[in-house]
């Protein structure tokens, strides 16, 4: 389904710009119809509903969190945007990592946050290893319903220069992963090394610009002091990881299915066939949801 035919999309929080920027005026489009984002003399951002061109011009909810501005052109079903619990820990550090527009549908993103399947091909340049494709399957439980967590331990290749510690990329380390979806399209991940190298965190948000394009955003969160890990050197190999997953996904249709048999999915997809449950069951619940068409096939 695409982004428009999924309401309950709209009734959560998204970020629409990087904080702290004086004096700009932004036109952006969420869910394809024009906003604007600006910044007052003082460097409060508003969002507003551009009249005419919208039929009922009003300032929408803002938030400023963890470096964005984030907004809701809906009925917000929280009050605020997800907690990043790491930006509350001491000694993290945080970043906005990208902030980017990519020409994929958001539920395609955040699907590929969740996806482990794809790591040793797509990401064979940085931290896959295509000669060890080894899918194991993700454990997945639930949090708050409808919500999940899915939890993975493996052993990876190139990460020790993503942490500083090594510029081998031949070196593995073991770690732990632990990806929950806390929105429809949010997912928290961190990243657990028992001791061995700091931890880091991500929180990855996909804001709807329409069916086809979305804002894809990454805040990054690195246990330890500069030293102990180097921000630009963490920043470097994530940019490479970044753009491995850019060239496979902006081929992907936006069409993304809600269902778990109209695309092929193997026991190692225990979190994005959990996505799509998710989905599904948001969809179901919002009352704006026009019944499912029944699927047909094309006879042969
Ligand atoms: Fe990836």
């Amino acid at each position: 389904m695409y982004v428009s035919q999924l309401p309950f999309l709209r009734d959560h929080w998204y970020p629409v710009a990087v904080d702290g920027v004086l004096g700009r005026d932004l036109p952006i489009r969420l869910f394809g119809a024009p906003f604007r984002v600006t910044f007052d003399g003082t460097g409060e951002p508003f969002v507003t509903a551009p009249a005419p061109t919208w039929r009922t011009p009003r300032p929408l909810p803002v938030r400023r969190r963890y470096g964005l501005v984030w907004t809701t052109v809906g009925e917000p079903v929280l009050d605020d945007p997800p907690t990043w619990p790491e930006a509350e820990l001491p000694g993290w550090r945080t970043f906005v990592e990208f902030f980017e527009t990519w020409s994929c549908s958001a539920p395609r993103i955040i699907d590929n946050n969740l996806d482990n399947s794809h790591v040793a091909y797509v990401h064979r340049t940085t931290f896959g290893d295509p000669d060890d494709a080894h899918l194991a399957r993700p454990a997945v439980s639930h949090t708050d319903d409808p919500y999940f967590r899915a939890v993975l331990s493996s052993e990876q290749k190139g990460l020790g220069v993503q942490l500083g510690v090594t510029g081998d990329e031949a070196i593995r380390f073991g770690r732990t992963s632990t990806t929950e979806l806390v929105a429809p399209l949010t997912t928290h991940v961190r990243m657990r090394f028992d001791g061995d190298v700091p931890d880091y965190a991500f929180f990855g948000v996909a804001t709807p610009i329409d069916d086809h394009t979305s804002i894809y955003v990454r805040l990054s969160a690195l246990a330890g002091s500069e030293q102990e890990q180097p921000w630009d050197r963490f920043h470097a190999f994530g940019t490479r990881v970044k753009e491995e997953d850019r060239i496979v996904l902006e081929t992907t249709v936006p069409d993304f299915p809600i269902d778990v048999t109209s695309e092929v999915h193997l026991r190692c997809d225990s979190a994005t066939l959990a996505y799509r449950r998710t989905l599904a069951s948001l969809y179901a619940q919002h009352e704006s949801s026009p019944p499912l068409q029944e699927k047909t096939w094309p006879s042969t």
